[in-house]
């Protein structure tokens, strides 16, 4: 039986489909490491700041957790030459923060992902220009209600609003797409 055409090009496809894509991964493992690495340290930092604040201060002291602590230990954690780590979204709290049109890109995309079932550490992106770029979705979580859910608190949400007069981070629901963290590092020399 001669095997189809349909047949002969589907598995030409596979073959040549699967390694192209491993290889991508292979070559970028040390640099996706480096990045996941970057971005755990940092989401437990903020998180156990915040925690720490709002047992001592409520929400109010925690919004200086998020205003000044944030940027500082994404500060601290950038200190190597050509790495960096800051946060994104679609719809911000610090204008500093708004996408660039690939980071727009990928925060569409993930909301697609997260629509078709996709678990927020499935959702990943990188690509290599200038430099390694690395972005992982950040879901909602009950705790980030009070300041970027459905309904905050009147009080709380003046005093956001002083600092933040641009403010369109709200009326987010638990599970969301908050947003994502964006990694950059030095472009991997070539071996010589
Ligand atoms: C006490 C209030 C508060 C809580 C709780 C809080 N945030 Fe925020 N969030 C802020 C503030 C203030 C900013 C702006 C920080 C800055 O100036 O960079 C911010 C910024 C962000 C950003 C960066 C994009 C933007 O809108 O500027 C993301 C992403 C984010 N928060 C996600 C979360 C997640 C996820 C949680 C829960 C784990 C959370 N936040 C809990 C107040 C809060």
């Amino acid at each position: 039986m001669k095997p189809s055409i349909t047949r002969i090009l589907f598995s030409t496809l596979i073959i040549f489909a699967i390694p192209v894509h491993a290889n991508d991964y292979e070559s970028h493992k040390d640099q996706i490491a480096q990045a996941e690495n970057l971005i755990l340290n940092f989401q437990s930092a903020l998180k156990s700041e915040l925690k720490k604040a709002i047992e001592e201060g409520g929400a109010e002291k925690a919004i200086v957790v998020c205003n000044e602590q944030a940027p500082l230990i994404a500060q601290t954690l950038s200190t190597l030459e050509g790495v960096s780590i800051g946060r994104t979204a679609l719809r911000v709290r610090n204008q500093n923060n708004l996408p660039d049109a690939w980071e727009s890109e990928i925060l569409n995309k993930f909301n697609k992902q997260k629509e078709e079932g996709s678990t927020p550490e499935e959702m990943i992106a990188y690509k290599e220009d200038g430099s390694f770029r690395y972005m992982k979705a950040i879901s909602m979580q009950p705790m980030c209600a009070m300041c970027h859910g459905e309904h905050i608190d009147e009080g709380l949400y003046a005093k956001i609003k002083k600092i933040y007069p641009h403010d369109t981070a709200i009326n987010y629901k638990l599970d969301d797409i908050r947003g994502a963290f964006v990694v950059s590092l030095p472009k991997k020399s070539t071996p010589q």
